[in-house]
Formats: structure tokens, C-alpha cells, sequence
């Protein structure tokens, strides 16, 4: 994830929200501040308005970058080394657990599982994090940041989607939930710090803080402004931390009689291969760029020879599973047979089928999708969160 590249509007809409970031901290008189991947200086620029008697330090791996904003910002004590180094303090000439802020935009990338991780982890009080399924850069930098803060000091952090509300992040949620305390959460308006479709989130959190009972996730506006606030029990934020789901949470009014897709032993099967690999071994299929471009839900597929990847047949419900602008399609099948991609979700129920259906087609399941649905660039939706999709018998 990068800062704005291109255009004076982007860059006002990047200041304001780093504006936002810093005036959510809550400490009024810091002394030290700290910004791992300084860049260009966005955030570090936007703290020093608030608090100029505070000592700033910044790293950043990019050598220009620390070249040309020495000059423009004369105030932070630049490093160009390595934010994610085991000795980052010593190459600072900084304490360990001394830093009262640390603001940080970090990048996005995935990362080997390096031998330091579980020091840093249990040094940074994320524990559980070492069984994360990958490491990523922002995981990594969210760590080394906590093992750099002083006892109670504050982070604010902007993350991907993905740690707020993947299944893949739940023990980094727990982590932070247990032995920090979590100030609040912040879903940045779509695409506001690159250019895909990434949804990002600010995070603001309290190193070793005492758990509370709520916390605040907010909603901000394109100008950086917070649109709304729900405060939610801070024992459901480990499922969830995005304001997406817990304002679906919040509206939603289920019947007492609404059971679980997977209380009906519904079967749900993704297909078993790629578009790309079915198109070499010249197999028919149904992709997600196959569901009717009308308002139609109905599909007719043709009828194919029987074979043993994911066939989709008449009564079966097709779910996008992933995809850019994918998440919502459904169709049910009315006639034929065919392969779906690995992009699509079978949904077979002999006996609850069209109640499955119109569920999904419904407002309400359409909005379930989106809140359900999680991801930087391509929106996906797990088959655990189907399986608790709940309807009416
Ligand atoms: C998304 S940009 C954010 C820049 C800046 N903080 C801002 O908000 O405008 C991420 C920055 O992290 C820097 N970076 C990437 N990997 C790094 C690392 N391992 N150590 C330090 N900086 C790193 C990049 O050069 C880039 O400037």
C-alpha cells in the first residue's frame, strides 16, 4: 500500500486522515513519537501540528525518501534503516519500551516466517500470533511498534481489512484484545490510500491497557471526518473489528426461528479448480463472470459429462466465493450441469434450496454478503461465515 501518487486532491484526502489518525490518540503531552516507514512524512507532519515539543523519530528503508523529507522536516531525527530490525532500538540509540506514540502507515506485503518472530511476538504481547497462518509486512511492523512502546503508550496503525475482519487474523484479534487495550477502530472509506479497491482501517490501541467492556468503531467520511460511532461489546471485536459488521450486527433482528446453514447440514463446495486450469484441460464452466448480467438469479447451465470436479446441477444455489465486485452474485440453478471455478461457491440442500436462495437475493442477505465479505483488493467470503448464515425454516 502506498501513500497518493497521483493528484492534489488524493494528497488532501491522505492528509486529512492522517489528521484523524492523530487526533484519536488520546495522550495529551507526548514526549517521544515514533513513525516506522516515515515516507514522506504524512503522519509525522500531521503530529507535529499537534504536539511540536515532542521528540520525533522516523525510519524509513527507502533512501530518498529520508533524503528529501530531512530537508522538509527538519524536526524528526530520520534513520534509514530497516523499521522491522531486531536491533531497531540500539541502531536508534532508543530504549526498548520508551516510546510514548507510535503513528504508523505501514506496507503491505507478505514475509517469510523468520526465526525472531516468536521473540518479537512475545515480546510485543502477541503470544497466540506466532500460530498466524503467514506473516505479513503490517503484522510484523504492528509487533515491532507495541515492543517499542512504553507500558500504556499509544499506537494508531493503518491496517488492511484482512486483520480486522479474516478468520486468518483471529489470534492476532485475541492478542490484542487480551493483553492490550483496544481504544477503537476506524474503517477508512474504499480506496482512499491506493489505487485498487483496498479498504483500510485505522486502529488505535493501548499497549498493556486494561481491558474495557465496549469500544467504539467508527466510520469516516472521504474528507476524514467521523461519520458514525457504535459502541460495541469489546468480547465480539476477536470475531470481528470492521465497522462494516457491526453495523450489519447492530440493525439486524433475527426471528427466533432462523436456524444456521450449518444447523441444516447444508453441503457448501467450492470448486476444485481455476478458471485458467480448466480452460487448458478445455472444460466447460461457470465462473463468476458467469452469473446472468440482468437482474435474473435464474441459470440454465448446459449439460456436461459427469466428472469429478464441483458439478453444479438443477436445485443447486451458486454463490460468488470472490472477487473484485463478485461478492452478491447468486443464481439458482434451474436446468444442466457444469464445473464451477474455484471462485464459486455449490450450495446443495435438496430440502431448503429455494429458502437459501431467496435469502441471499433478499436486502437483507445482500447486505449480510457485504458485511460478511473481507479483503484489501478482492473481497472474499469464507465458507465458516456461510455456514452461520441463518434463515427461516
Ligand atoms: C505506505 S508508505 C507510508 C508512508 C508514510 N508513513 C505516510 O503515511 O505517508 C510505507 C513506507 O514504509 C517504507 N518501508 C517499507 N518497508 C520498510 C521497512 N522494512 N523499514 C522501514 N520502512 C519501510 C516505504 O519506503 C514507505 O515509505
Amino acid at each position: 500500500m502506498g501513500a497518493f501518487s497521483n493528484g492534489l486532491g488524493q494528497y488532501q484526502t491522505a492528509q486529512s486522515f492522517s489528521e484523524l489518525l492523530v487526533a484519536k490518540i488520546q495522550c495529551q503531552a507526548p514526549r517521544s513519537i515514533l513513525d516506522l516507514g516515515v515516507g514522506t512524512g504524512m503522519l509525522t507532519s500531521a503530529a507535529y501540528r499537534r504536539w511540536n515539543n515532542a521528540k520525533f523519530y522516523g525510519t524509513d528503508i527507502d533512501k530518498d525518501s529520508i533524503k528529501k523529507i530531512s530537508a522538509e522536516l527538519p524536526f524528526v531525527r530520520l534513520f534509514h534503516i530497516d523499521g522491522l530490525s531486531p536491533c531497531l532500538a540500539e541502531e536508534m540509540n532508543l530504549k526498548i519500551g520508551s516510546i510514548d506514540i507510535a503513528i504508523c502507515n505501514p506496507p503491505y506485503y507478505r514475509m517469510e516466517r523468520s526465526l525472531d518472530i516468536r521473540n518479537l511476538f512475545r515480546r510485543a504481547g502477541l503470544r497466540r500470533s506466532v500460530g498466524l497462518p503467514r506473516i505479513t509486512s503490517e503484522v510484523r511492523f504492528l509487533a515491532q511498534n507495541l515492543h517499542m512502546l512504553k507500558d500504556g503508550g499509544e499506537l494508531g496503525i493503518i491496517l488492511p481489512d484482512g486483520v480486522l475482519s479474516s478468520h486468518e487474523y483471529s489470534l492476532l484479534r485475541q492478542d490484542l484484545l487480551t493483553d492490550h487495550e483496544m481504544i477503537g477502530a476506524i474503517q477508512l472509506p474504499d480506496n482512499v490510500f491506493a489505487r485498487t479497491e483496498a479498504r483500510t482501517h485505522i486502529l488505535l490501541l493501548r499497549k498493556n491497557g486494561s481491558a474495557r467492556e465496549e469500544c467504539p468503531v467508527f466510520r469516516a467520511g472521504l474528507e476524514g471526518q467521523i461519520e458514525n460511532r457504535i459502541d460495541v461489546p469489546t468480547n465480539t471485536l476477536a470475531y470481528r473489528m470492521d465497522y462494516s459488521y457491526h453495523s450489519w450486527r447492530s440493525h439486524q433482528k433475527l426471528s427466533a426461528k432462523a436456524v444456521s446453514l450449518a444447523d441444516l447440514n447444508v453441503e457448501i463446495k467450492r470448486g476444485r479448480r481455476e478458471k485458467k486450469r480448466l480452460e487448458d484441460a478445455c472444460i466447460s464452466y461457470f465462473h463468476t463472470t458467469s452469473f446472468p448480467e440482468n437482474e435474473s438469479t435464474v441459470v440454465d447451465l448446459p449439460t456436461e459429462l459427469l466428472c469429478d470436479d464441483t458439478l453444479a446441477e438443477a436445485g443447486d444455489v451458486l454463490l460468488a466465493r470472490v472477487g473484485k465486485r463478485c461478492i452478491g452474485k447468486v443464481a439458482m440453478v434451474r436446468s444442466g450441469r457444469q464445473v464451477v471455478t474455484d471462485c464459486v461457491y455449490r450450495i446443495r440442500s435438496r430440502e431448503y434450496a429455494k429458502k437459501i436462495w431467496r435469502a441471499f437475493i433478499s436486502d437483507s442477505g445482500q447486505e449480510w454478503l457485504r458485511a460478511h465479505s473481507h479483503g484489501v483488493c478482492s473481497r472474499v467470503i469464507s465458507k465458516a461465515d456461510l455456514l452461520s448464515f441463518r434463515i427461516e425454516v
